[in-house]
């Protein structure tokens, strides 16, 4: 099969923005306790924290993580999670049927932040609570001194106020599955009234509503109607979430689920600019994916687990091992991501550490692994940096139970003019045939390829664990390339994740 891609920086669609690479990390199963904070653990620092996730999120320069739910943060009362430890409560996490210890709360977590090198962005309790204690959290995270909250942050030992820019307006509000749901137009005006005290406070906070769950909400396009009726002046971002699984084991049908993000991102947007002209506003609310990946491989063994550690602490929930192919699906959303770099700023891997997450750990142990997941994430994060640009593909189409016309290529690029790179992600969605390629980059003038990454093994069912750490991940293109007047002809394995790098300086 043979297929082209048109790589031309006159295709410009926006500067990427950094925090389409954020991640997430809420209080479930054995991402905080465990992932983040695992004292017991031979590579944990004095603080407790695991020094192997740290030096991952700074590899990656993750810039911004969400915490602390979630739909846990639904039921969440902040304040058990400050001042002296021995004094803090257990209560019981409703959302995930779990004991909440409260040993980290949100001064441990800014200070793992910190360490990180990364910032918090953080999430309200909307949802069993409201206004005045959002307003009151952000006081002691964010005002300087001299009040009663930023006044109780020094005393716990926190002197310098944490400046949390963004703030989310509650999780996942247009769910019934939510502790305390509310009707559009109930969530809009909370929302509304938090926003402006959050403005008051600090102008420059950046304000992210709760958009529709997932794509296949019935109230979605209603649902952001009825909030924006009162929060468009106020909100900065919409976030929405979406995860993906291959319900009817069919790969090939799988690798076609990025179309629907893509309808999904058209939709959102089409939600938000509707309400624009509605509202006769001068502003443009932009799109966060707060929540995005791939889930729930192992359904049936995680309930199993779940009953046996009802009511426990940090019980091992959502403990997927991702396959090959669910590792070309999340390439395949963040490529959707990025041809939409316009309108999608904001996007939290979901989520970070053991809780369906790219990165895993020995709770207790020294051990840590990558999934297969983690290597497109990665890719994106060191090399998806700069200005997206629409790269057309011509190739053939297929059909598939769920999807018409997939195309067998997808592809976007990044072009970073300051290190002179242009960075071409690729994936070939055909689990049969190889495919030819070639990327048209004239106007990049004289480039030169740097290297062909690619992820790719005949399996898809293969994954990475503890014991085989290293079943799948990438490596250099053995296939041959040749660059011929600014044109670069190649191949792409059968179902493959590709990174084409060149320089042109
Ligand atoms: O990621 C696990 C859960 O999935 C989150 O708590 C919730 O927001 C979503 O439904």
């Amino acid at each position: 099969m043979k297929a082209k891609l048109t790589v031309d920086k006159a295709y410009r669609i926006d500067r990427v923005s950094d925090h389409l690479y954020d991640a997430f990390v809420e209080h479930l199963g054995r991402d905080v306790y465990g992932g983040v904070y695992d004292p017991e653990s031979p590579v944990a620092d004095d603080m407790g924290f695991r020094k192997d996730l740290l030096q991952m999120v700074r590899d990656l320069k993750i810039p911004q993580v969400r915490y602390p739910g979630g739909n846990f943060c639904s039921g969440y009362q902040w304040e058990d999670g400050i001042g002296p430890r021995e004094n803090r409560p257990r209560r019981l996490d409703l959302a995930f049927q779990s004991m909440e210890t409260n040993e980290i709360g949100v001064n441990e977590f800014q200070e793992w932040a910190r360490r990180a090198g990364t910032e918090t962005m953080m999430t309200v309790n909307m949802g069993s609570r409201g206004v005045q204690d959002a307003r009151n959290l952000f006081e002691y995270c964010n005002f300087p001194a001299g009040s009663y909250w930023s006044d109780l942050r020094i005393s716990h030992g926190y002197k310098e106020p944490y400046g949390i820019k963004t703030w989310c307006l509650g999780n996942e509000m247009d769910g019934e599955w939510q502790i305390c749901h509310w009707s559009a137009d109930l969530y809009g005006q909370k929302a509304t009234e938090t926003a402006k005290l959050f403005k008051w406070m600090d102008p420059e906070t950046e304000i992210i509503m709760c958009g529709t769950s997932s794509p296949g909400q019935s109230t979605l396009g209603s649902w952001e109607r009825g909030v924006l009726e009162h929060a468009y002046e106020h909100v900065d971002l919409m976030d929405m979430h979406i995860y993906f699984k291959n319900y009817i084991n069919d790969t090939q049908n799988y690798l076609g689920s990025a179309l629907t993000f893509d309808e999904y991102i058209k939709n959102g947007i089409a939600a938000l600019d509707y309400m624009k002209v509605i509202k006769k506003s001068k502003r443009t609310i932009n799109l966060a994916f707060n929540e995005w990946n791939v889930w729930f491989i192992l359904e049936d063994t995680d309930r199993r687990k779940a009953k046996e550690d009802f009511w426990k602490p940090a019980p091992s929930l959502l403990e997927d091992y991702f396959t090959f192919e669910d590792a070309l699906v999340v390439g395949d959303m963040l490529i959707s991501m990025l041809k939409r770099a316009d309108r999608v700023k904001t996007a939290c891997i979901s989520q970070l550490v053991n809780v369906n997450a790219p990165f895993m750990t020995e709770v207790g142990g020294p051990g840590s692994w990558k999934q297969t997941i983690f290597y497109p994430y990665m890719h994106a994060c060191l090399y998806g940096r700069g200005t997206a640009v629409q790269t057309p593909v011509e190739c053939e189409l297929y059909d598939s139970k769920e999807f018409c016309d997939v195309p067998y290529l997808s592809a976007v690029s990044v072009w970073d003019e300051e290190a002179g790179t242009v960075t071409v992600f690729a994936i070939n969605r055909s689990v049969k045939e190889q495919m030819e390629l070639t990327c048209d980059l004239r106007s990049y003038g004289d480039p030169c390829l740097l290297e062909h990454l690619v992820l790719h093994d005949e399996d898809p069912k293969a994954h990475n664990s503890l014991a085989e750490p290293e079943r799948v991940k990438p490596v250099n293109s053995t296939l041959p390339g040749k660059m011929d007047k600014g044109c670069y002809t190649t191949s792409l394995l059968p179902m493959s994740w590709n990174v084409l790098r060149f320089s042109c300086k």
